[in-house]
């Protein structure tokens, strides 16, 4: 951002909120020549499908089409040239797989990518639903926007990605933020050149959402973010409906990519020279579970083993169809890496019925102590969410002991959120938040003692790590993680920024390791 624009920027955030709506009124009325409140209302007649939860909760057992065929249309091709994208992501790795995407499709389309609103020509917001914290975030990023795209008509914004799939968000945005030029679910990503197109040089706003679950799209492009980590989708979609939980309705059913398109991924991916891959899935283990032949991620982990890249790993595994066949194959080691997130939600039988997890304390107990046996070094992390509702503190001391038995190294904690169209969201909820933030602090406590505990045990040991690059915080320092998903620190020479290096351990803290080099790159499978 040059001065001059800084300078503009500045102003425009000083002006008074009534200056800004009559602004908004003075631009969108030259923008698409109408005033914002008959936009408004014409969008409310349009003829776009919202998000529909009923619907999107039927699972049809039709068979899902894979297309193979995907390419920019030849008019769009060169419709970025000279122009700059931005794309902001917020939530889970799908998300961030997904920007990827998003970015290959525009690069091909010629545009660059820039860190700059300012310098921006397309501003997408890839969102997460998850919980309202996440939402909020993201209407609030448009409230920051929302002057830039006032001042700069030509500009388009958009919003993408697990929001964009709730009526109530669709909604909000027509009836609250007008200066929105598009609106893109989940299912249909591939359809970018022409949404740009239609927002390009269409008058009205752009909303592009299909409630129905969306094929597989094969041969979309990728502008990965590295060249050391890739994430490669074995399956997308989420059959599971646990009641607290959005992701059934804005991803869809579950549809497995089939296991020689993905081979053919992870080959790629290790002949550019990638060291690390992750499958990524809502709930990987149900990988095949939808393929007509009897195939499972025990199979695929398999073959994905016998391919030359260094370290895979898997995200996220539902206890429930964590299968004997893929302990099996985990157990027999090489570039599988023997560290599983396993999201148990609830210490307690009574609230994981009423989470519909389909899974027991005790089931959830004999899965570990298989794991265990199978792999007894094997790291186990975890998805907690306390304060469900109505959860007592006898059923919340229950996840305070699971937690301890199981060892957890680390875990993501959650307040449990009402999320609308949930069927847990319609239930009085009688625990207090304050309680709620109690119960937090005190199992946020326990987890960060049993990483910290866990941590020690790293004291003067020698570990592989995949260097990454920089530290964040010292440029002298280099990054990377172990096979067990520890974040190490320690002095090397850049030239070691992607190699997989043996560093020994000389200080541990709650998250991370600091260590040195013991040597110079070393190849390790
Ligand atoms: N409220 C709080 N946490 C949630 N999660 C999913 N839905 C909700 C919700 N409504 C958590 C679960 C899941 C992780 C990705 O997010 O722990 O495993
Ligand atoms: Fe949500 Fe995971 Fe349950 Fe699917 S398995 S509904 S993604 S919490």
């Amino acid at each position: 951002m040059n001065e001059k624009q800084r300078l503009e920027n500045q102003q425009i955030n000083q002006k008074s909120s009534a200056d800004v709506k009559s602004d908004a009124n003075d631009n969108l009325g030259r923008l698409k020549n109408i005033s914002s409140d008959e936009l408004i209302s014409k969008y409310f007649q349009a003829t776009y499908e919202p998000p529909n939860m009923r619907k999107a909760k039927k699972r049809l057992k039709k068979d899902v089409d894979i297309h193979y065929d995907f390419e920019i249309p030849l008019e769009m091709k060169e419709i970025g040239k000279g122009k700059k994208f931005l794309i902001r992501t917020y939530g889970c790795q799908m998300n961030e797989h997904d920007t990827e995407v998003m970015a290959g499709i525009l690069t091909q389309m010629g545009y660059t990518s820039t860190e700059d609103t300012n310098d921006a020509d397309i501003i997408l917001l890839n969102t997460c639903a998850i919980r309202e914290n996440a939402e909020n975030k993201v209407f609030g990023e448009l409230g920051h926007l929302k002057p830039l795209k006032l001042e700069n008509p030509d500009l388009i914004l958009g919003v993408c990605g697990c929001m964009s799939q709730e009526e109530s968000v669709v909604n909000r945005i027509l009836k609250k933020h007008p200066f929105v030029d598009l609106i893109f679910g989940t299912h249909n990503i591939h359809r970018l050149p022409q949404l740009i197109n239609e927002a390009l040089f269409g008058k009205e706003m752009v909303v592009d959402v299909w409630s129905k679950e969306g094929d597989i799209i094969e041969n979309l492009p990728k502008a990965r973010k590295g060249k050391i980590k890739a994430w490669v989708n074995i399956m997308y979609g989420c059959d599971k409906f646990c009641t607290y939980c959005i992701v059934p309705y804005t991803r869809g059913k579950e549809r497995s990519r089939m296991p020689e398109d993905i081979i053919q991924e992870v080959r790629h991916l290790a002949a550019q020279g990638y060291k690390e891959i992750t499958l990524l899935g809502q709930n990987v283990n149900a990988y095949g579970k939808d393929l007509e032949f009897d195939y499972g991620l025990g199979n695929l982990m398999e073959e994905i083993s016998k391919i030359d890249i260094p370290r895979v790993r898997f995200t996220t595994s539902h206890p429930r169809d964590f299968d004997d066949r893929l302990i099996e194959v985990l157990a027999k080691g090489g570039n599988l890496l023997d560290h599983i997130h396993l999201p148990v939600q609830s210490g307690s039988s009574d609230i994981l019925r009423v989470m519909a997890r389909r899974y027991t304390r005790e089931s959830y107990l004999e899965l570990v102590r298989k794991i265990r046996e199978a792999m007894p070094n094997a790291t186990l992390t975890t998805d907690i969410i306390v304060g469900f509702p109505n959860e007592t503190d006898e059923q919340f001391e229950e996840t305070m002991t699971l937690v301890e038995e199981v060892g957890f190294e680390s875990a993501y904690t959650f307040i449990y959120s009402p999320r609308e169209g949930t069927p847990s969201a319609r239930w009085e909820d009688n625990t207090p938040m304050e309680v709620k933030k109690e119960r937090l602090q005190r199992l946020n406590a326990l987890v960060n003692k049993q990483s910290a505990e866990a941590m020690t045990h790293y004291q003067d040991k020698i570990v592989k790590v995949l260097v990454e690059g920089e530290s964040k915080k010292d440029p002298d320092v280099l990054s990377g993680y172990t096979e067990r998903n520890k974040l190490v620190n320690f002095k090397g020479p850049k030239s070691v920024i992607g190699e997989i290096v043996e560093v020994k351990i000389t200080n541990t803290k709650t998250w991370t390791l600091d260590g040195e080099m013991v040597e110079s790159a070393v190849e390790v499978r």
